[in-house]
């Protein structure tokens, strides 16, 4: 493989998913770079629709090749939601509202979803996509991480909300290092 060829840019406005991604990049010799991009959020169920359609955005004006990521959260007693309106939610209701809706409801189980999408200039994009399982805390804890985590414990964890541990330990367990290291597979044996 080139030099050249072994980095690729990460289109985001979000400097904690690019910290989390690069980690995980990086172990498969993928140099992942910054690139300050606010995606467009267009409404559409699918996360891969959304993450493809910012990635070839970001490709095309910034004349780039990138990769683009959109993630969401999924309530189980909430029937999916805030899902692919996590976003928006986070933004409207946050952690606290989130909490509020799932009240004392015994079944806490929820996901996280990502989907990381692939594209170079004027061409097509391709998806690769990453889930956890776990469960809504009662009440948020830890202070790292962003969006979500203060409330999510993964299933396979030790009982911490990803908002309680270091990137790396997240990173262990997280939708967005499974879809990165998918990607980074691809990507190295693809050149
Ligand atoms: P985005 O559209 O992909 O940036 O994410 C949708 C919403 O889910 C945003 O409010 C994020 O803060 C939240 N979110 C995405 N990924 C994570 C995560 O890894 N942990 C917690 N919240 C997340």
């Amino acid at each position: 493989m080139r030099g050249a060829s072994r980095s690729v840019y990460f289109a985001t406005k979000n400097k904690a998913k690019y910290l989390e991604a690069a980690r995980i990049t990086a172990t498969y010799g993928v140099h992942l770079r910054y690139l300050p991009f606010s995606k467009q959020e267009i409404q559409a169920e699918d996360l891969r629709e959304i993450a493809s359609f910012a990635a070839m955005e970001a490709a095309r004006s910034k004349v780039r090749t990138v990769v683009a990521e959109d993630a969401g959260f999924f309530v189980d007693a909430l029937k999916g939601f805030p899902g692919p309106y996590s976003s928006y939610v986070f933004k409207t209701l946050g952690t606290s509202g989130i909490l509020k809706l799932v009240g004392d409801v015994k079944n806490r189980k929820a996901s996280f979803l990502a989907a990381v999408s692939y594209c170079e200039p004027n061409r097509r994009p391709i998806s690769f996509t990453g889930t956890v399982r776990g469960l809504v805390s009662k009440k948020p804890k830890g202070s790292g991480g962003f969006g979500f985590d203060p409330i999510f414990i993964p299933s396979k964890g030790d009982g911490r909300t990803f908002a309680e541990m270091q990137i790396d330990e997240k990173n262990a367990f997280s939708h967005r290092a499974k879809a990165f290291r998918r990607f980074a597979r691809w990507f190295t044996s693809s050149r």
